[in-house]
């Protein structure tokens, strides 16, 4: 697909984040939305920031937007075949929808295990297989599934994460083969962005036992987190489009990720090893922190 104008974008998880980026970046370049998710407050702001943008650049577009659990099956077939019908067509699906959940596994929660499973990974499914037959009948279609740095290399904290990221790494590069071999006018790009400045690790669910790894309080550890995401969302949407464009078979989104990429290919035992050293640092660091601050709390309270 070389061009988006007069093409039609399905997108879950617009209303913040990539899903917000990217809806703009398509109605930028002329192609007709129907965007999702379970926040309808940001959904509708993303509705205005696409409108204008559309406006902008001088192109007449349709947006239609949708509250939407993409965990649900049943209603991601509704919305699919709704997208169809009111837009006559739909050419691209963005399997964008994502949540974080960082604990040890000792203290794994089974339904948050649940939870985020049927977020990341079956969203992905459900999206995939409901829009499939559009796709197809379109003539010109695309598949974008987010997968995530996390589902190249595993961290302690993220298993639940890299479940979730792995397995759509693997279902999107089987699917990719499944449609190369069919030549049915389908393709599919596996994504795989690094830190991304997104509100994901402030919305994410963290168990208080990561302490034992991070030696710093849950909350305090998504914003130790954050430190790392230096890629903007506007700059990470651009890179996906992109890709599209150009028909990759996975992208890699932002220097985090190219680097961790080869060092996982480079190094695919001894990476585990590496990241144990450094998180263990970084958790002796918050240690001594923590320690230095209680002192000189003590001392104040002396005086
Ligand atoms: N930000 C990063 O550093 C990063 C890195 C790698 C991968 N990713 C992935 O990128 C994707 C986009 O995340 P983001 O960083 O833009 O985060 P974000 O939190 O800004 O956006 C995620 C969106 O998904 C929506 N959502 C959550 N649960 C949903 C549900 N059940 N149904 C429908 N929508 C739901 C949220 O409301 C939100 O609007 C996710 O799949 C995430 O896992 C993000």
């Amino acid at each position: 697909m070389k061009s988006f104008k007069g093409k039609v974008a399905a997108i879950t998880g617009a209303a913040s984040g990539m899903g917000r980026t990217l809806a703009v970046q398509l109605a930028r370049e002329g192609a007709s939305l129907s965007i999702s998710d379970v926040d309808t407050k940001g959904l509708t702001e993303t509705v205005k920031l696409a409108k204008s943008a559309a406006d902008e650049a001088g192109h007449d577009i349709k947006i239609t937007s949708q509250e939407l659990d993409v965990s649900s099956r049943a209603d991601m077939y509704a919305w699919a075949d709704k997208t169809a019908k009111d837009h006559g067509k739909v050419n691209l699906i963005f399997n964008n929808a994502g949540v974080a959940y960082a604990t040890p596994i000792e203290d794994i929660d089974y339904d948050k295990f649940d939870w985020i499973m049927g977020i990341n990974f079956w969203g992905v499914v459900y999206g995939t297989k409901a829009f499939l037959p559009y796709l197809k009948a379109s003539g010109e279609g695309h598949i974008i599934n987010t997968s995530s740095l996390f589902g190249l290399c595993a961290q302690p904290t993220q298993s639940t994460y890299n479940a979730t990221k792995f397995a759509v790494r693997g279902f999107t590069e089987s699917l990719r083969q499944e449609l190369d071999f069919m030549n049915c006018g389908v393709s599919a790009t596996s994504v795989h962005p690094g830190g991304i400045k997104t509100a994901i690790a402030r919305k994410s669910v963290a168990s208080p036992a990561i302490e034992k790894f991070t030696g710093t309080d849950a909350e305090s550890g998504k914003a130790f987190f954050e430190k790392f995401f230096i890629t903007s969302a506007e700059k990470a949407a651009d890179i996906i489009l992109k890709a599209v464009k150009g028909n990759k078979r996975r992208v890699l989104v932002g220097p985090d990720a190219v680097a961790m990429d080869a060092m996982v290919r480079a190094l695919p035992e001894s990476y585990q090893a590496i990241i144990v050293g450094q998180m263990k640092k970084m958790r002796d660091k918050q240690l001594a922190r923590k320690k230095k601050n209680t002192a000189a709390a003590k001392e104040t309270q002396k005086a």
